[in-house]
């Protein structure tokens, strides 16, 4: 009688999930708009795999502590690191997750970058992680991490071409249109699809692989890529929830992004000198400024040009 009463229960409860679930017809329309996950995974000529690294191989040493960096890198350099973020933490999987991936990376570098008006190499782009997103201290070129990072990297893209990768699957992708956000929208969406089990109620997270920091002390600073919110709703919606990837509305995912991006977090301390070469810096980044205006609801939402505000 038990054991029935169990099953009942069991039955019941996947009832109430599959009636809180996404109706099928949405589901597809979002697939159409999006992709599907299978059809991502399809999508690389050339799969790495570090199980066919040679062990002979004295290079093969250094591409494992890369990999060891890359996966854990607030533990192997907390005197770099000012969160608690790995470089996985973003680029899931150790950078080979189809929505976030640097597979192919090396093959595209050295990259002019307007940004700076400079020919940017992989370990200029790196640091460029490091100060933003890691909320960390620049690493020497020739330090034993840059040189496992850039060996890393170099193995994903080996057979890749140089200068002409062409790498559909880019890291973090942005969307070129959202919609206007509504924060208290996205602050209950942040409860219903489960955001807090793994990224904490208070967004601190409950570690580096397992549920990063979305704010507060341990998160990216807001001069990161994710700091602004055309990526960030882009990244939420290909990466998250995890299990249930793609799955968000242009909507629902530009609402937790504002929701998550509203929220305090470290300041950059370069922001007065970003874009210098730049005329028309983008006009999506989430600065203290901005924050605050948002959390008070007075920010005017078609100051970012991607937002398309409804009449
Ligand atoms: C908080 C999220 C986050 C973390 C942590 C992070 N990155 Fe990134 N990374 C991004 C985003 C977003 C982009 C692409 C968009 C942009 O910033 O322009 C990117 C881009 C890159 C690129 C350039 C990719 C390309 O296609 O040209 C490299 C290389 C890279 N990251 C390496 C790293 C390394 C190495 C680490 C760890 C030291 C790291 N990232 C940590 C978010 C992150
Ligand atoms: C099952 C656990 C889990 C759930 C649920 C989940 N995440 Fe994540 N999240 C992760 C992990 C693990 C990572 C690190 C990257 C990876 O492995 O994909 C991550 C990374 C992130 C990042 C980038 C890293 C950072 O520090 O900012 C954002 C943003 C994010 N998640 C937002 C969300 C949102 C929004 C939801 C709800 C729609 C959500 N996540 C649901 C586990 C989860």
């Amino acid at each position: 009688m038990k054991r029935f009463k169990w099953l009942l229960t069991v039955l019941i409860l996947l009832l109430i999930i599959g009636a809180c679930s996404n109706s099928s017809d949405d589901k597809a329309k979002n697939d159409e708009a999006n992709g599907t996950a299978e059809e991502a995974e399809s999508v690389y000529p050339i799969t790495p795999n570090l199980d066919d690294l040679d062990p002979d191989d004295p290079k093969t040493e250094a591409i494992l502590y890369g990999e060891e960096v890359f996966n854990e890198t607030n533990v192997v350099m907390p005197e770099h690191v000012g969160n608690e973020l790995s470089c996985q933490s973003c680029h899931a999987d150790g950078g080979l997750s189809v929505s976030s991936s640097l597979v192919g990376v090396a093959a595209d570098y050295p990259q002019y970058r307007p940004r700076e008006n400079v020919t940017f190499t992989l370990e200029d782009r790196v640091n460029g992680c490091m100060i933003r997103s890691m909320n960390g201290e620049m690493m020497d070129y020739d330090s034993k991490e840059m040189r496992g990072l850039i060996a890393y990297m170099t193995y994903l893209s080996e057979g890749y071409e140089i200068g002409t990768a062409e790498r559909p699957w880019k890291a973090p992708s942005n969307k070129d249109e959202i919609p206007e956000p509504n924060i208290t929208a996205g602050e209950e969406l942040f409860e219903k699809k489960n955001c807090l089990t793994c990224h904490g109620s208070d967004g601190s997270g409950t570690g580096a692989n397992s549920g990063p920091a979305l704010w507060g002390d341990n998160s990216f600073n807001d001069g990161a890529g994710l700091g602004r919110l055309t990526k960030m709703t882009g990244y939420i919606q290909n990466n998250m929830p995890i299990g249930d990837e793609y799955d968000l509305s242009d909507q629902e995912a530009v609402d937790l992004a504002a929701f998550i991006l509203s929220q305090d977090r470290p300041v950059f301390s370069g922001h007065d000198e970003d874009f210098p070469e730049m005329e028309n810096p983008p006009s999506d980044i989430i600065n203290e400024e901005r924050r605050k205006a948002i959390q008070e609801g007075t920010f005017d939402w078609s100051e970012i040009e991607a937002v398309k505000v409804a009449e």
